[in-house]
């Protein structure tokens, strides 16, 4: 087991790009530690370093309290799981999961030991003599993810690795890593540029955007404090609403119906779906063009008399079809404020 530590890490790619500016973030020991962002803002590249797959072009990675930066990625003690986790297709499961051990030639009863050991975590025992393509998506996966376990590394390293799955398969293998965590006790790094998983698995979450960290904090910290409004946009689904407030707009009158003192400065506000609620005399009148029937909950997307979209998540018996036209408020004290450069202002 062991911490890991960016120590003011920044990579600029040979080709002039920056991957990642003055990265710094601890993951402690036994914690589980989630970068999300989108596409391109340098999940893989911080992995990668950490890995010393990459070499960072400032700063230093640290495990264990050890300055790892120029240690060869053999001699880190991690594993790391891949979005594409090639699997050998000629060998078993057991021999796939074999493998490295066979490479590090660890004894043939420990190596049978650690491998049925991996196997019984992830439940794949009944599976060990069978070919990969005599698997389900989600018994590869498992499979891979055994191959890493096998070799017990201090620190898991995950490149969205479940990305290849159907949702289904996802959510399960979601939980499954979560109890996975739970068992090894094992320090996880896990890159994914899906919001969903990053708040249900992570103890903390780091967003990037463009190789800066925007914010690192524990999942409803993020959800409900977002010190930006790329990061409130960015976490949570159906995403929070934007409202100007310029005017005399819905913005400004779902915010006063709130009850909130609008703050200097203040030049729009986030209200997330689920504190948008219909009011008979509300303040705010929209007209619904899309609304979604998940069976617990109805997500409406509707348009405001000055022409703002704005989503509510509210109860199905809710009475909204295409074409309705309701009234609007925000539950009390539930706006974000954000300044003209999109910076939150404290409630
Ligand atoms: N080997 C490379 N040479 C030059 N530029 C690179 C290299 N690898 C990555 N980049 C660039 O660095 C930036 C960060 O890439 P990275 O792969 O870390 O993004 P990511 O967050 O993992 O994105 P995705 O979600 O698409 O996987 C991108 O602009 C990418 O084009
Ligand atoms: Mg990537």
């Amino acid at each position: 087991m062991a911490a890991v530590e960016f120590r003011s890490v920044g990579k600029v790619f040979p080709g002039g790009v920056t991957a990642l500016r003055d990265f710094t973030v601890t993951a402690e020991d036994g914690s589980f530690l989630v970068l999300v962002g989108p596409s391109g803002c340098g999940k893989s590249t911080s992995l990668r370093i950490l890995a010393g797959l990459e070499t960072p072009t400032s700063g230093s990675v640290w495990i264990g309290g050890r300055d790892v930066t120029d240690v060869s990625p053999q001699d880190r003690d991690i594993a790391m799981v891949f979005q594409n986790y090639a699997l050998y297709p000629h060998m078993t499961v057991f021999d796939n999961m074999a493998f490295a051990l066979r490479m590090r030639r660890i004894p043939g009863p420990e190596l049978n030991r650690r491998v049925e050991e991996a196997a019984g975590i992830l439940e794949i025992t009944a599976l060990l003599g069978r070919k990969p393509r005599e698997l389900s998506g989600g018994q590869r996966q498992r499979v891979a993810l055994g191959r890493a376990i096998v070799r017990k590394p201090s620190v898991f390293l995950f490149d969205e690795p479940l990305s290849n799955l159907d949702a289904k398969l996802r959510v399960q293998m979601r939980s499954e890593l979560a109890r996975i965590h739970h068992r090894l006790g094992s320090t996880m790094i896990y890159v994914t540029h899906d919001q969903a998983e990053a708040m249900t698995l992570g103890d903390r979450i780091v967003v990037l955007r463009d190789g800066l960290i925007q914010q690192l904090a524990a999942p409803l910290e993020l959800y409900d404090r977002p010190v930006n409004s790329f990061v409130a946009g960015f976490i949570g689904s159906p995403a929070m609403n934007f409202l100007e407030l310029a005017g005399g707009g819905a913005g400004r009158a779902g915010a006063v119906s709130s009850g909130q003192d609008l703050p200097e400065g203040a030049a729009r506000i986030g209200i997330r779906p689920e504190d948008v609620v219909p009011l008979q005399a509300g303040p705010v009148s929209c007209v619904a063009e899309v609304v979604e029937i998940l069976g617990n909950e109805k997500i409406v997307y509707m348009r405001t008399d000055t022409g703002e979209p704005i989503v509510m998540r509210c109860d199905p018996s809710v009475e909204a079809s295409v074409g309705s036209v309701l009234r609007l408020g925000f539950r009390p004290g539930r706006c974000h404020f954000f300044g003209a450069g999109g910076e939150r202002l404290v409630k």
